[in-house]
């Protein structure tokens, strides 16, 4: 039986955290605000190098309701979480644990960088979320940026974003780029968001393939970026430019021929590896822009194949279950397939002809079933509305 992870409407999703909140709190709450998740066509690994990716909003939201205190309170509920409650000054490094900490890091962040509009007296705020928590779909980008958008709704999306990453990074202590964030407040339904991490600058891409469906494919294969193995990665990354002498591999990925030369002047085996994945990327990033932008699926479909290739050989992030789906989704006519996000379990991602999903589907959950991996999940996803 194929097992399904569904988005909602957004009036079904205000209706559900509109009740959740009247259930937790005894009163209505004052609005609603939602953020979508994220998967990223292409463009892997590159955004904590300065580079460039390609991300959609999905259809699946997390949605907060909010009710403003005067009292300094922070009370933060979600259907997936334990309670918590505190004030700004219990929030630090790695303080709260667990889930609180996104939310409540986001406070913390939005104060540090000046972002609230007027002094911060406290707020009630529960969620709810379509997103699957773990799937390396960016359920924490989601739950960030619906709370940063509902407490400074009048701030620069660029700025709420980046508020939310230093949330991520200085107070949930995951080590993580901009992306997601990016993704979640600044795509545009219909459209792919072209993201120059170097710059911060965005633009929209077109994004509708006529005649294609995205399937997204969660391994349940479970994925941490908290464990380690993603920090070694950008340790590993910033290592290998710092030994080329350059702020960050993007300089080398603009120099072309003599980029890719200097990253093969690399003895280590390790740092050259990782380091020709990110300089390679960027290279398929730009191709598969003007694929798109051409109308060239077949070439965009390869570009997909090649990043997954890429990062399951020398960025060493994928893992039996992505490599599996990614498999499944070839052999029945993809015309790409890749792993989508941080990798180590999580998603992947597959462009089809509409009538070889079925197929897909049934060869992927076949396939995981024969090796022993997870029973996968399934959407059919495309580039959805942004954070609202
Ligand atoms: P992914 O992007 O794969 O979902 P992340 O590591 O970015 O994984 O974020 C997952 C973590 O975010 C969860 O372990 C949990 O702490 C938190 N989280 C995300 N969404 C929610 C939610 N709706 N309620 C509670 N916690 C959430
Ligand atoms: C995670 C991370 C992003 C990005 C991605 C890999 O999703 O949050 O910032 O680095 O992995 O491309």
């Amino acid at each position: 039986m194929t097992v399904w992870f569904d988005a909602r409407s957004d009036a079904e999703l205000t209706a559900a955290v509109t009740d959740s909140f009247r259930h937790e709190f005894d009163v209505d709450a004052d609005e609603v605000w939602a953020a979508p998740g994220r998967v990223n066509l292409i463009g892997e690994h590159v955004d904590y190098a300065g580079g460039l990716c390609l991300p959609i909003a999905l259809p699946h939201s997390t949605a907060v309701a909010v009710s403003r205190r005067t009292d300094g309170l922070i009370r933060l509920r979600s259907s997936d979480g334990a309670p918590w409650d505190g004030r700004l000054a219990d929030i630090g490094p790695g303080r709260p644990a667990g889930w609180a900490a996104y939310p409540a890091g986001v406070i913390w962040a939005l104060r540090e960088n000046g972002l609230f509009a007027h002094d911060f007296g406290g707020v009630d705020a529960v969620f709810v979320s379509t997103v699957p928590i773990g799937a390396g779909l960016s359920s924490s980008a989601a739950l960030e940026c619906s709370l940063a958008l509902a407490l400074a709704p009048d701030a620069d999306r660029a700025d709420l974003a980046a508020a939310c990453v230093r949330a991520e990074n200085d107070i949930a202590l995951a080590p993580t780029g901009g992306m997601d964030q990016a993704a979640s407040l600044r795509s545009s339904e219909g459209h792919a968001l072209l993201l120059d991490s170097a710059s911060g600058a965005v633009s929209q891409v077109p994004f509708a393939p006529e005649g294609l469906t995205l399937l997204v494919i969660d391994t349940r294969a479970p994925h941490r970026l908290v464990d380690g193995r993603y920090a070694k990665r950008r340790a590993a990354v910033e290592r290998a430019a710092r030994r080329l002498g350059v702020a960050s591999l993007r300089e080398l990925a603009d120099r072309g021929r003599d980029g890719a030369d200097a990253v093969r002047s690399l003895k280590d085996d390790v740092l050259r590896r990782r380091a020709w994945h990110v300089i390679s990327e960027i290279a398929r990033v730009r191709l598969a822009v003007a694929a798109s932008e051409s109308g060239d699926f077949a070439e965009f479909g390869r570009l997909l194949y090649a990043s997954h290739m890429s990062l399951h050989r020398d960025f060493e992030v994928s893992c039996p279950e992505l490599d599996t789906a990614v498999e499944a989704a070839m052999v029945a006519g993809a015309l790409g397939a890749r792993m989508t996000g941080g990798g180590f379990g999580g998603s992947a991602i597959a462009l089809l002809p509409a009538e070889k999903v079925d197929d897909a589907i049934d060869t992927a959950h076949r396939l995981a079933v024969d090796r022993g991996l997870p029973e996968p999940a399934f959407a059919v996803v495309a580039a959805s509305a942004p954070a609202r």
